[in-house]
């Protein structure tokens, strides 16, 4: 039976026995407790707790999951055992207060039994020590005496929430694979596979770990869709079922290289990443530095360490990408609908990963023969991380099949002094900026039209509070050019961020961009030597400057919405427009109501529908002024102003970069409302891939 089969032959089970078969939800919760949806259940957890109306009283789906990150966290494993994933697929029926332990039991039973015909003979069950009700269900629907366990037959979603006794199904492979029953010290050893759990929502856990019941009985089951595939294809390996063997095959079409025992964890973990990091990316995941989007950027990390393995350079993922959508994207048309940009993310992560993952390999292999005690020492991990981009996890794994550890306390403690420097830096650094009086102001009129500059010349070097003639690899520093296409943060727009390069090889990584008066300073860290005098190519990172631009002329969209809705009393009193997301203070006096949020919000969407052309003059002010540009209030404005014009529905006085058409926004989505000080509301809204 192949993946799609299964699929099919599960819903249509449940659908026959009255459940409501609906989608899988998305793989970013509803909920502010987890990263990633780590199973079926994560979407009703409002209706177990009471709190929200099932859609029906029996449901089914199978519902994509990931579990890279948080109290479920499988990433490490991956590659090196036979079952383990960060994404897989959980086929699941639920039950909300209508049937509970009897029918749930039968039903399984009956699935695994003479639907999809598995041996009885070789199914083992458990239940919780408490649980003889379960026990005594087994034992009169199958003749099994369960396994009683405790921890292995509790499950919950979180540290807090609904939880309860559960019972698990798992196939005996046979004798001839080694391996322990549940609950023993070997169960790991791949004879017995957990195939299904069963969970009994009774009770909610609250943060002190008390538990209170449910205001009713629910059923919760999980059944791992791949490990169903390993069973009815007769494979040990989940690798080897159907969809990972036509993965695997377009790895070796692409890399040229065939799967052997040893580069098998290669090609796990690729296929493995490939489907986390795709359907994350389709979701809306942006690979970043925090949360979420940091657990999509070490694996789509890794992924590249192990096509570097197989001697691969390169984009990686983004070219297995459509090998993905042909095994998976009729189960998950997002996968098909997303493709240009899912592409367009994953090969600008890998574009900007490619060089520094080379050059970091060096640096580990440079420091490998110094090792004793078979220690990496944590200011060497904490250089790969900061200067190379080095995920600790991936230095870790680098150096797992050469049996050396790394230093955490030495990296944490050396995180930490970074932390502790930066607050100091921002706290001193313009004023040692305000000292070099004879700096010339930055020439940066390019930040409007150009990627690259030509070469530019580095007039001044600050590393920590002192001004230097050069700096070396993996310095931190804060560097003025002559001219520059880079934006230093002003008027509400955060800077940019990007490379300098020299001979297309990078010299710095710039991580923010500020301004002090008229000069333009880049922030960041060193990946070369740099010297004063020496002409270098500042390159900025499109994607981000995309991000920002669209989210700046939505920030204009918006506040010609709010005069619409609200009324043309309302004026900017301030903003914060960063990649994807604004924050927008105006005058108002009172809450909006949710009638009038959404009317402000359809109409900014309507605006981007109507992909509307920007346009970006430069002229006088008197010129700006009788065009009815709006103005800041309480800004000063030179002579020369730019006017940003959006269709007929808006046109301000804004030095910021923009965008050229307002379809490039994609989507906005106003995420809060809120007051700040008296008359003062503030609206946080997303746009582009965040909104989406
Ligand atoms: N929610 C249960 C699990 O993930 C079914 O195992």
């Amino acid at each position: 039976m192949t993946y799609n089969e299964i699929r099919k032959v599960f819903l249509d089970y449940f659908e026959k026995h009255g459940h409501k078969i609906v989608p899988s939800a998305s793989l970013i919760p509803n909920d502010p407790t987890l990263l990633f949806t780590v199973a079926g259940m994560v979407q009703w957890k409002g209706v177990f707790q009471g709190t929200e109306t099932p859609i029906a009283p029996r449901v089914a789906n199978v519902q994509k999951c990931i579990r890279a990150g948080g109290k479920h966290n499988d990433l490490e494993d991956v590659g090196f055992d036979n079952r383990h994933h960060t994404f897989f697929e959980m086929m699941g029926n639920w039950s909300f207060g209508d049937y509970f332990k009897e029918e749930a039991i039968a039903m399984s039973w009956e699935l695994l039994t003479k639907v999809i015909g598995l041996d009885p003979n070789k199914i083992v069950v458990t239940t919780h020590i408490s649980d003889d009700e379960a026990t005594a269900i087994w034992k009169k629907i199958a003749g099994k005496e369960a396994i009683r366990l405790d921890k292995d037959n509790w499950w919950a979603a979180g540290e807090t929430g609904p939880c309860g006794p559960c019972t698990e199904m798992h196939y005996d492979f046979g004798p001839d694979v080694p391996g322990g029953l549940p609950g023993m010290p070997d169960e790991d050893g791949g004879r017995y596979v957990e195939v299904w759990n069963d969970v009994f929502m009774q009770y909610d856990r609250d943060a002190s770990g008390n538990l209170s019941p449910l205001p009713k009985h629910n059923i919760d089951t999980g059944a791992g869709l791949e490990r169903w595939a390993a069973v009815l294809q007769n494979k040990l390996d989940n690798y080897d079922t159907d969809l990972f063997v036509n993965l695997k095959r377009a790895v070796s079409d692409l890399t040229g290289v065939k799967e052997t025992d040893e580069n098998k964890p290669s090609f796990k973990i690729i296929t493995d990443h490939l489907r986390s990091v795709g359907f994350a990316i389709a979701d809306g995941v942006i690979p970043s530095n925090a949360d979420r989007g940091y657990v999509i950027r070490r694996i789509l990390r890794r992924a590249m360490r192990h096509g570097q393995i197989l001697g691969h350079r390169g984009a990686l993922l983004s070219e297995l990408y459509p090998a993905l959508i042909k095994e998976m994207g009729d189960a998950y048309p997002e996968l098909k609908h997303q493709e240009k940009r899912v592409v367009e993310i994953i090969r600008n992560e890998e574009n900007s990963f490619a060089d520094m993952l080379q050059n970091g390999m060096k640096l580990l292999e440079s420091e490998l023969p110094k090792i004793n005690n078979s220690m990496l020492p944590g200011d060497i991990a904490f250089k790969l991380f900061d200067t190379y981009g080095f995920p600790l996890d991936l230095t870790q794994m680098i150096l797992r099949d050469k049996n050396i550890s790394v230093d955490v306390d030495g990296f944490e403690k050396c995180m930490k002094e970074q932390k502790e420097r930066s607050r100091a830096d921002t706290r001193g650094t313009k004023l040692l900026w305000e000292s070099q009086t004879d700096l010339p102001d930055t020439i940066d009129s390019e930040k409007y039209d150009t990627k690259t500059s030509s070469s530019a010349k580095v007039l001044a070097i600050l590393r920590g509070e002192e001004f230097v003639k050069s700096a070396n690899t993996g310095d931190e520093v804060e560097i003025a050019l002559d001219h520059t296409p880079f934006y230093g943060t002003q008027g509400g727009q955060v800077g940019d961020m990007g490379v300098f390069k020299r001979n297309n090889d990078i010299v710095m990584n710039v991580a923010e961009t500020n301004r002090v008066g008229n000069v333009v300073i880049h922030k960041g860290t060193l990946v070369a030597p740099i010297s004063v005098n020496e002409e270098i190519m500042p390159e900025i990172n499109q994607n981000v400057r995309q991000q920002t631009a669209r989210a700046h002329t939505a920030t204009h969209l918006l506040q010609a919405a709010l005069r619409k809705v609200l009324n043309d009393d309302v004026e900017q009193r301030g903003s914060k427009v960063a990649p994807d997301s604004v924050r927008f203070d105006f005058s108002f006096g009172r809450a909006l109501t949710a009638e009038e949020k959404q009317a402000v919000e359809d109409l900014v969407n309507k605006w981007i529908n109507e992909d509307m052309p920007v346009s970006h003059e430069e002229m006088d002010i008197e010129s700006a002024k009788k065009r009815g540009a709006m103005a800041l209030f309480g800004e000063k404005y030179g002579d020369r102003v730019r006017v940003i014009t959006a269709g007929d529905v808006s046109c301000e006085l804004c030095g910021g970069t923009h965008i050229y058409h307002t379809g490039e926004i994609i989507k906005a989505r106003i995420n809060k409302e809120k007051s700040i000080s008296s008359g003062i509301r503030r609206i946080t809204m997303s746009v582009g891939a965040l909104a989406e």
